[in-house]
């Protein structure tokens, strides 16, 4: 089988090291893109949908739709009643977090979206979940994987029920456990080495999708990032290689807590955690998702491999100098034009910027007012994750009524001020915008239209100039790997990624649209912003504002059911 080019670093290289070598080759520059197929193997394309045959199905019944809840409430603490856990509610919980939200139909293709948006729409994310007993789903706790395409829930083993509740015994009653895998080859087949960058932005977006589901059933969500990434992938069985013979393996991501109520502080799991201490009976065997693959990309595993999670203590950082709600909105949001329903389930990403519509200051700042965690640690999704924001934001602003063109900061952590300034272009102003709310950290950078050159940096993709304002994440890369490890990695990406998620239910809720944008030339984007130091690094883009629909699509039901009921 021919490989892709040769691997990073001999077998002596740290992993830190591995990770700075497998960023700076998956670089996209000017004159060279990172390292692909080059073309589209249509006939090795990956199914997007993996299924365990062989393992009992439990159909989650559609929730009804029109439920009334309003967006706003999704952020106001304690605003949302706790629901039972049920199977409606479980139900409810994963149509808002992975499900499928459409089929798209041109000419005789068509295909879906989902509530989590991915690189590609290749959808390399999986999802799992480990549920106690709840009537109708099932009589013993167990191991779930969720099948988008049917909505269903996949039972793949049949756990101890009391190594189980022992196991949860300091989670209040009805925590369960939510979960996420990558299937590297499905964005690899069409992006080729990059595609360990769009694995873990597509989880980042996933983890946020599961906070916001969590949050509209009045729950709280907690990523258990002490857990190993080998605890993971036993709970889940994705080290059973007889279950998976030539199929796809799947890469463990995450694991997150689900609480009745608001998000625990550092929850922990007992290290150790095995599926043989929980007594896990398994079935099912999963499917291939291409018949063949022409192609390998080795220094996926390496970056896959350097970047896997080993126990650890959780991360606990302080979030007191952070703003308090009202310093960052002004007056706190409490009203909206939206259901959560319409923004989770109709989110969808432009496939163009009509280059005309301006959005109201009070849009923008009530967007980038979402992307902050607060003082009191509370603020969703930001509560789901330990970590002070790694991730700070370039902005591009090309048409917000009564603020001026060009480039702006925004510093997410309010801490980190001097040293972006330190970091960035010497010349830049640094200017507070004198209408923003007193406890959003948005500076003017540099007036002007910078239109072209947000498209220029975004791989030429028009998107990124014609929009209301577009970004670059920049992360404190380097920092936070030695502060945490190379397995940080995935962290900086899943920050992004739910930075990314946040603007895109933000942009519904304005009547606009937005869209992630993978695809953009890493160091010329250091140079808008005048950064030199390899320390701090781009990680992802977005663009928000008025979209140009494609006609030429037919829109069809995500489920055919869902007309029957
Ligand atoms: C990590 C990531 C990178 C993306 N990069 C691009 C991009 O460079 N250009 C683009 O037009 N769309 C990009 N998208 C948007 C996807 O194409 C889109 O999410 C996918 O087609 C599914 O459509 P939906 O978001 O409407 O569900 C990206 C999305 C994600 C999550």
């Amino acid at each position: 089988m021919p490989a892709g080019p040769e691997g990073l670093l001999d077998a002596n290289a740290s992993p830190e090291e591995v990770v700075v070598a497998y960023h700076e080759r998956t670089k996209h520059h000017f004159h060279r893109y990172a390292a692909s197929l080059g073309r589209m193997d249509w006939a090795t394309q990956p199914d997007p949908f993996r299924r365990y045959p062989g393992a009992d199905v439990v159909r989650l019944l559609l929730p009804k739709p029109g439920r009334p809840l309003p967006y706003w409430q999704l952020y106001a603490l304690g605003a949302v009643p706790s629901a039972p856990l049920s199977l409606e509610s479980i139900s409810l919980f994963f149509r808002y977090a992975l499900s499928l939200t459409a089929w798209k139909r041109f000419h005789e293709t068509t295909w879906s979206l989902r509530a989590n948006p991915s690189s590609g729409n290749l959808h390399p994310t999986e999802g799992y979940a480990v549920l106690p007993t709840i009537t109708r789903l099932g009589n013993a706790p167990a191991v779930y994987h969720y099948a988008p395409k049917e909505h269903a829930l996949e039972r793949r083993a049949i756990l101890d029920p009391r190594a189980w509740s022992k196991l949860c015994a300091p989670f209040p009653e009805g925590s369960f456990l939510v979960g996420l895998s990558s299937v590297h080859w499905r964005e690899a087949w069409k992006y080729g080495e990059r595609a360990f960058r769009y694995c873990q932005h597509d989880a980042g977006h996933a983890l946020a999708t599961l906070r916001i589901a969590a949050a509209a059933l009045g729950w709280g969500l907690v990523l258990l990032d002490g857990i190993s990434a080998s605890a993971i992938a036993g709970l889940f069985g994705l080290t059973r290689g007889d279950d998976y013979g030539t199929a796809e393996r799947e890469e463990p991501e995450l694991l997150a807590l689900v609480t009745p109520t608001l998000p625990l502080t550092s929850p922990q799991l007992p290290n150790g955690l095995t599926a043989g201490s929980i007594g896990a009976q398994w079935c099912g065997r999963a499917n291939a998702l291409s018949s063949e693959h022409n192609v390998e990309w080795p220094v996926i595993d390496e970056v896959a491999q350097a970047t896997r999670r080993s126990a650890s203590a959780p991360i606990t950082e302080d979030f007191s100098r952070f703003p308090t709600e009202e310093a960052l909105f002004g007056i706190p949001v409490r009203n909206g034009r939206l259901t959560a329903e319409k923004a989770i389930l109709g989110r969808r990403s432009a496939v163009a910027m009509d280059g005309a519509t301006t959005i109201s200051q009070d849009a923008f700042f009530r967007t980038l007012a979402r992307l902050m965690p607060t003082r009191d640690g509370r603020s969703m999704p930001w509560d789901a994750i330990p970590w002070r924001p790694r991730i700070h934001l370039g902005l591009f602003v090309h048409r917000v009524e009564g603020i001026p063109r060009g480039l702006y900061a925004l510093a997410r952590d309010p801490d980190k001020l001097a040293t972006l300034k330190d970091v960035m272009r010497r010349a830049f102003r640094w200017q507070r915008q004198p209408s923003a709310p007193p406890g959003l950290p948005l500076y003017l950078l540099q007036e002007g239209d910078c239109g072209a050159l947000a498209a220029r940096v975004s791989c030429g993709q028009h998107i990124a100039g014609d929009g209301a304002f577009s970004l670059g994440m920049i992360a404190d890369y380097r920092d936070s790997l030695t502060m945490y490890g190379a397995a940080f990695y995935r962290n900086l990406f899943w920050e992004a990624g739910m930075v990314g998620q946040v603007l895109y239910l933000e942009a519904e809720e304005s009547g606009i649209r937005s869209t992630g944008i993978g695809c953009y030339f890493d160091d010329p984007v250091h140079e808008v912003f005048g950064i030199t130091s390899r320390e701090w690094q781009s990680f992802y883009h977005f663009t928000v504002g008025g979209p140009v629909e494609d006609t030429r699509l037919t829109t069809l039901p995500a489920y055919h059911f869902e007309e029957e009921q």
